[in-house]
């Protein structure tokens, strides 16, 4: 049997950068599957498909054939036989991965995807509905959030150093707009499993984090 954690929680908590030091810790792969969610949203937005036509992205969704592998333990998503990492870290196409993650047909999809990888493998897996629709038996359970606007500060600064331009304000604005849709979907919302720890991230480092999770482990 395959050992798994699964930390969900909003955007902007810290999920992608704590997974990763645990799986490294741990010699654990780290399933990053808003990745998955956000390389469909990138073939769609090429598409251009409209997000609120269940239809096209219903139909769209089948041609995209995404599949993930590891390059020197970095995850690389795989659209259509192209590592399309470089392309899915902007807030447009986080924004259409937000609005398209609704749609079951693409939700059925890519959960497939991500049981097959933790039936697997020993894994930690950070998404919105780990640990209540992907991995309801997982070893470890943790919702791991922070106030809003913490969160929008990590994620400018991220975008900063990116040297992406951005403004707090618009962060703020579509990270509350993203927990709205993601909390209030009507399949996979986001919310803790009711055997998830909660950890607030908002006054720890991110150390203090890592520690806490891998304390649960033992
Ligand atoms: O974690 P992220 O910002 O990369 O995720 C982008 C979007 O993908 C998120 O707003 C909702 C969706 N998502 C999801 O519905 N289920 C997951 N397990 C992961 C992400």
């Amino acid at each position: 049997m395959s050992y798994q954690i699964a930390i969900d929680g909003p955007a902007g908590a810290g999920k992608s950068t704590i997974a990763k030091k645990v799986a490294k810790i741990k010699q654990f792969i780290y399933v990053d599957t808003g990745a998955m969610y956000r390389a469909m949203a990138y073939y769609l937005l090429a598409c251009d498909v409209d997000p609120e036509d269940i239809q096209a992205v219903e139909r769209k969704c089948m041609e995209a054939d995404i599949t993930i592998c590891y390059e020197q333990g970095e995850q690389a998503v795989f659209l259509n036989g192209k590592n399309v990492n470089a392309f899915i870290r902007t807030e447009e196409v986080g924004n259409m991965a937000s609005a398209t993650s609704k749609n079951p047909k693409v939700r059925e999809r890519l959960t497939l995807l991500q049981k097959e990888l933790a039936a697997n493998n020993n894994v930690v897996m950070d998404g919105r509905d780990i640990g209540t629709c992907v991995l309801p038996e997982a070893d470890v359970k943790v919702y791991l959030t922070a106030g809003t606007g913490v969160r929008a500060k990590r994620r400018y600064h991220e975008l900063a150093a990116r040297g992406e331009e951005c403004s707090l304000q618009k962060i703020e604005e579509d990270i509350r707009e993203r927990d709205a849709q993601d909390m209030n979907r009507e399949i996979a919302p986001l919310r803790q499993a009711e055997d998830a720890v909660l950890i607030d991230s908002s006054d720890m480092a991110i150390d203090e984090v890592v520690q806490e999770i891998l304390d649960l482990c033992r």
